[in-house]
């Protein structure tokens, strides 16, 4: 067993710690769908080239259905001693159908299989990526629209800047996880080409047709270099960029997540299902939920690291340190999924703490900047001296325990004695977003109208 397949070459077994560090069953079974579709349609392409006999084929092919039954139902026997799926696959084949197993792997390697399998794996990994986030965008978009107008104190150096509506500042996300899902698109469009049929490394003596087995497998086309073909992982590079970009905003989102519901905050809180609670104190309801959906970032980071690392430097064209392509893959994928359908699941129920987030709006002398505007705009100050004299507004405010809306009419005339009643019209948190019409800005009607757009597009 084991060295059956290349044994006519060889007069001793692997050594255990051979077997140990080459097997890879474990981990490339979750290939297996992906290894019977690239066997039908190699199987078919060469029975209709004539490379094989129809006979053959057909046993061939009702021998991979019986392996698909045996894999789906738990009968399937994986064993280490073929060391991936391919070979698994093959060995059982011939047990099942004897001889014509052995044609079926004409004009065929395991370095163009594993190619094929893995594309293909990837490319559906990018598409249900793909739905997820579309997901995650339409539950951000509902909640969006729900509170379109309600205020919240926007940051910068998470020090209150500006009011912004809570709905504007979920609409930020819309846009980063769109930019995702496109990253997931175009990573599929590049990833899309036929490796299989480049064969070991050089192509093939026999009359393959490798547009017949492309476009079984959705392919595009053949890819045009066999070397190429058979030793670049780059499409999971850029899948793991893109899942690495995509985790870096749930982080980011997943901390901000945190944040509201820290008591001192107090601007959000979940559902007691979406928490945890300590075993010890029992005042407790954390988020780990979200600090998990942080977390996996640093998984899908280190899987980028990883594979990159493994690429750099190899000689054309395959290499055996090609088979560490999967785990970082699927670890990756598997954190993201898990990710996705955590954020998308607390997105939906969180309940923000909307009388205590337009307080906070309000609070922290958030309208100075529209104070300055104000100077700029009725009294015609340059804005660096309207900056300077709001400045000196927010120090007499601040000394004398108010807020800049509060601060009396004659206050405001020593720092400037043209100032007049009107000023306090733009000192409300309300009237701060509700002026920022500029495309893009917090205006509700803006978020609205941004969220219109968005759902006519998912
Ligand atoms: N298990 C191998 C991998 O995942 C399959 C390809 C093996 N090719 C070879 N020439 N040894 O990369």
């Amino acid at each position: 067993q084991g060295q059956s397949l290349w044994g006519g070459r060889f007069s001793a077994k692997p050594a255990d710690i051979m077997q140990a560090i080459n097997v890879s069953i474990g981990v490339d079974k979750r290939l297996w769908a992906q290894d019977l579709a690239g066997s039908r349609a190699h199987c078919r392409m060469l029975a209709q080239q004539g490379i094989i006999q129809q006979a053959d084929a057909e046993a061939i092919l009702g021998g991979l259905d019986v392996i698909e039954g045996e894999i789906s139902g738990g009968t399937f026997p994986f064993r280490d001693a073929y060391e991936d799926i391919h070979m698994n696959v093959e060995a059982r084949l011939s047990e099942l159908i004897g001889e014509p197993s052995g044609r079926l792997h004409t004009a065929r390697s395991r370095n163009d299989q594993v190619a094929t399998d893995f594309r293909l794996w990837v490319r559906d990994a990018c598409d249900r990526t793909m739905a997820q986030l579309k997901d995650l965008q339409r539950t951000l978009l509902d909640r969006a629209e729900q509170h379109a107008g309600d205020l919240m104190p926007g940051f910068t150096h998470l020090q209150t800047a500006q009011p912004v509506t809570f709905g504007h500042h979920l609409m930020a996300y819309v846009e980063m996880f769109g930019r995702d899902a496109g990253r997931f698109h175009d990573a599929r469009v590049r990833m899309n080409e036929n490796p299989l049929g480049a064969a070991a490394l050089a192509g093939s003596p026999f009359p393959i047709d490798r547009h017949m087995t492309a476009q079984a497998l959705g392919f595009d086309r053949p890819m045009a270099n066999s070397l190429d073909a058979v030793s670049d992982r780059d499409f999971a590079l850029e899948s793991l960029a893109a899942a690495s970009i995509a985790a870096g905003h749930l982080s980011r989102l997943a901390e901000e997540i945190v944040v509201w519901m820290t008591p001192m905050f107090g601007f959000a809180s979940l559902p007691d299902d979406l928490t945890t609670g300590s075993s010890i104190m029992p005042q407790k309801r954390n988020p780990d939920a979200a600090e998990l959906v942080r977390a996996k970032t640093g998984r899908i980071n280190g899987a980028l690291i990883a594979l990159t690392t493994v690429m750099k430097g190899l000689p054309l064209a395959y290499s055996k340190d090609m088979q560490e392509d999967k785990p970082p893959v699927f670890e990756a994928f598997d954190a993201l999924d898990l990710a996705l359908t955590a954020m998308t699941a607390m997105v939906a129920v969180i309940r923000p703490n909307t009388e205590k987030m337009a307080a906070a709006a309000g609070a922290g002398f958030s309208t100075a900047t529209d104070l300055a505007d104000w100077l700029v705009r009725e009294l015609n100050l340059p804005f660096r001296q309207a900056h300077h004299v709001t400045g000196a507004a927010v120090k007499r405010a601040e000394v004398l325990g108010l807020g800049l809306g509060e601060l009396p009419l004659t206050e405001l005339q020593a720092l400037d004695g043209r100032i007049t009643e009107g000023v306090y019209e733009v000192l409300t948190p309300e009237a701060s977003c509700a002026s920022r019409q500029s495309f893009g800005g917090t205006a509700p009607e803006q978020v609205r109208a941004r969220i219109a757009d968005w759902r006519s597009r998912l």
